[in-house]
């Protein structure tokens, strides 16, 4: 690392990875209950390790986000970050509200909109949190020496973040008002905003890894901001076919959530191609692996099983059922866990001054959590497909249909092992490099020339 407070990125990460271990344990109470095995509905049902499923992850990822932002923006505005002891504390504070919402959902304490569980006093300090985020990170930028493409992109994202969190916490008694605007947290983030904020760190990642001309990188990342506005904002018409609005968002759902997985593309294309351009390479291998695995998957999960069922011809089946969740996996995992952990797996030696590239457990961990992640969208494809024909092709009753299902969640659970052992092993890495050090400010390793 160049700068002493980009130290406070660490916290960020390891509070991040341990959030995800607790996700991942409520993802597999969902499992074994929907094989039937569900010994701790007494006190924790379906819908509260959901509710907190959900919710974890979307808090570690966060902290995934906030964590890079507070390493990448020292080193792209040259300057120290302008208020490291409020950066700890907000990461505390963060915790805190979150620990909180996740006591609060056992207690039945939540408002039962998906994604949007937290109550709303909560959302108020989640707002000040926020804000006191942004504070750091805009002022850092502002009275930094250089304002860089990437950093503008990425500040640009996390602040259109924000302000989208607001729409979720006007309150409204009618159901299809609500949520209308509930998809303009849910959709305009993971379609939108996130995006800039993945472009960012992208953008970042391969400046560092492939030696490539940052003029180069900077340019491609113009294209992603433009595709993603394009299609991002009228495709938020995918969730509104069958909530009680107007028919033209048929139309125009259709037609520009088509367009969306073009970001996606661009995004794969733009890092393989500075990878074959850059004719330097950084010796973090395990870093590349997960940058151009993030941009490959995030098409994938995203993108193509995206368009799988974003047609309203096609939705008019599967809306809601277990074909949501198989994309809903792939392409979280795929966008947003991966460029957090990609971020992570390129920070932690310059964090550390611990040069651990290319072991065989980080090996492990990038092959056995992905392939155990296909797998799990796999499970959750099958079955979503089976449950759309049940249900609503054969007219099968809802309760029968999900103990038909139970069968394949056998394959869901065999495979979120496999996954689960991939970030076990990653775990034990992170924990390897130790914890930040003095002595690995200005200790960074250079780019070598290929051969
Ligand atoms: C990284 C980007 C993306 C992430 C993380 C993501 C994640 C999700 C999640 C979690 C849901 C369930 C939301 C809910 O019911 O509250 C969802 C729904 C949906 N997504 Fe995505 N998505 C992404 C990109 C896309 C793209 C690019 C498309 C289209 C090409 C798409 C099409 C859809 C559709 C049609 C639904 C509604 C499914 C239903 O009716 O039940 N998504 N997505
Ligand atoms: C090993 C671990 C995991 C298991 C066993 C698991 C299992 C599940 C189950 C059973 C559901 C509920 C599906 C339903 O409604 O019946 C669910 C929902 C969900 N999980 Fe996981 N999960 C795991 C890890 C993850 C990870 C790592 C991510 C993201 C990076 C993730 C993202 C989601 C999302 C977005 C939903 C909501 C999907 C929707 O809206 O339909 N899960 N998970
Ligand atoms: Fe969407």
């Amino acid at each position: 690392m160049k700068y002493e407070s980009q130290k406070v990125a660490y916290w960020f990460f390891a509070a991040a990875i341990l959030l995800l271990s607790l996700q991942i344990t409520y993802g597999f109470i969902m499992g074994f209950a929907r094989m039937g095995y569900d010994g701790l509905h007494e006190f924790i049902p379906f819908n509260t390790a959901r509710a907190t499923h959900t919710n974890l992850l979307v808090v570690w990822i966060l902290l995934g986000f906030m964590g890079a932002a507070y390493y990448i923006i020292p080193e792209e505005a040259q300057r120290e970050l302008v208020a490291v002891k409020l950066a700890y504390a907000q990461l505390i504070s963060f915790l805190l509200v979150g620990v909180v919402a996740i006591i609060g959902y056992h207690l039945n304490y939540w408002e039962g909109r998906k994604f949007l569980e937290i109550p709303r006093p909560l959302d108020w300090l989640v707002v000040v949190n926020v804000l006191t985020f942004l504070g750091i990170i805009l002022t850092t930028l502002y009275k930094g020496k250089t304002r860089t493409t990437t950093a503008m992109v990425l500040a640009m994202g996390l602040l259109f973040a924000a302000l989208l969190y607001l729409p979720g916490m006007i309150w409204f008694d009618n159901q299809t008002m609500d949520s209308f605007f509930r998809w303009w947290v849910v959709h305009l983030w993971v379609e939108g905003v996130w995006e800039l904020i993945m472009g960012g760190i992208l953008a970042f990642l391969l400046i560092k890894l492939t030696g490539v001309d940052r003029e180069v990188i900077e340019k491609w990342l113009y294209v992603i901001v433009g595709l993603t506005f394009l299609s991002g904002v009228l495709g938020t018409g995918h969730h509104y076919y069958y909530i009680g609005v107007g028919k033209i968002w048929l139309i125009v759902g259709g037609i520009f959530s088509m367009l969306e997985p073009l970001a996606f593309l661009a995004m794969a294309l733009f890092a393989v191609a500075m990878y074959r351009k850059g004719e330097k390479r950084h010796p973090n291998k395990l870093a590349l692996y997960w940058t151009l695995g993030t941009a490959i998957m995030a098409f994938t999960g995203a993108g193509l099983l995206g368009m799988a069922h974003t047609l309203p011809q096609v939705n008019m089946y599967t809306h809601g059922t277990l074909v949501t969740a198989m994309h809903g996996h792939l392409a979280f995992w795929g966008a947003y866990g991966m460029i957090v952990f990609s971020f992570i797996t390129f920070a932690m030696p310059n964090l550390t001054g611990r040069r651990l590239y290319d072991t065989v457990n980080g090996q492990l961990a990038f092959w056995l959590s992905n392939i155990g992640m296909i797998g799990m969208t796999m499970a959750f494809g099958v079955a979503g497909v089976a449950q759309v024909y049940l249900e609503r092709k054969t007219g099968l009753e809802f309760g029968a249909v999900q103990q038909e299902l139970e069968v394949h969640f056998f394959v869901l659970v065999l495979t979120a092992t496999m996954f689960a052992t991939g970030i076990i092993l990653y775990i034990i890495e992170f924990f390897r490099y130790g914890s930040p050090q003095d002595e690995a400010i200005g200790m960074e390793e250079d780019l070598k020339t290929i051969y």
